[in-house]
């Protein structure tokens, strides 16, 4: 099973983007599955029921997302009705949506996608690490295929969790940071792993807004309004191919692809 996971997607640049690119992606690695971080896919902050309905429709299979899904109040009765459509698992029991796709790839390999986020200088949540646990005791054992994108700030969290689960699912691939990181590898147990896929959408930026008003924030400290960014558009992600059988890892490389 060849999977495809791209970046976090920022507004309108980048969903163009990843609509233009998918198609040849798809067919140059022979994909079976895509996934993709849509947080702040519209906008630039958040997601709403349109935008996602949009993602899906460009041959998206699976939304993964994290702290920003709450920032657009449409979304919430959206996530209860998509089950393609994650927010991280790990935030308190009750809140609408999931944090867990169980479903088939396109070759009718059964895979599972795991959203979680971290706890360090990010929101509180309950512990990332216990609840993967958790989520993999109760998840059925045929399936042997599971794909986790955990969307945390640190890098050693991220690196911690590659480790805890190494063996124990398909793929960690960590989001949230929108700087991918040049440290795509197989973890002696099967585990693809990066820290993190870094972002689809404008790089001329300060991660993904504009970065003029960007600057004005930190040079003043006063709480000025982001925006997204426009300008050249990058897509970074990652293939991962996938033993059936075992869930194992054989290969994962980064994807990178740029239009001015
Ligand atoms: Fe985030």
């Amino acid at each position: 099973m060849n999977l495809l996971f791209i970046g976090d997607i920022v507004g309108s640049a980048g969903r163009r983007f990843v609509a233009e690119a998918l198609p040849d992606l798809i067919s140059e690695y022979g994909i079976h599955l895509t996934v993709a971080n849509a947080e702040n896919a519209a906008g630039g902050f958040g997601l709403t029921p349109p935008v996602a309905d949009e993602l899906f429709s460009m041959g998206l299979d699976v939304l993964t997302s994290g702290n920003h899904i709450w920032d657009k109040k449409e979304i919430i009765e959206y996530l209860d009705r998509q089950p393609c459509l994650l927010r991280p698992a790990n935030y308190s029991p009750g809140l609408p949506g999931r944090g867990v796709y169980t479903g088939r790839a396109r070759n009718g390999s059964a895979v599972a996608v795991i959203n979680l986020q971290g706890r360090t200088y990010m929101p509180l949540t309950d512990c990332p690490f216990r609840k993967a646990d958790e989520i993999l005791a109760s998840l059925d054992p045929a399936i042997r295929i599971r794909i986790v994108d955990f969307h945390a700030e640190v890098t050693s969290e991220k690196m911690a969790m590659g480790w805890y689960l190494d063996g124990r699912v398909s793929a960690v691939i960590g989001t949230h940071t929108h700087v991918p990181t040049a440290d795509a590898r197989i973890l002696p147990g099967g585990t693809a792993y990066q820290t993190d896929a870094g972002m689809t959408g404008p790089y001329d930026s300060v991660i993904g807004m504009d970065k003029d008003i960007a600057l004005r924030r930190f040079l003043t400290s006063t709480p000025v309004r982001l925006e997204a960014a426009r300008g050249k558009v990058e897509l970074h992600g990652l293939v991962v191919r996938i033993d059936d059988q075992t869930g194992k890892a054989q290969e994962v490389l980064r994807v990178f692809r740029e239009r001015s």
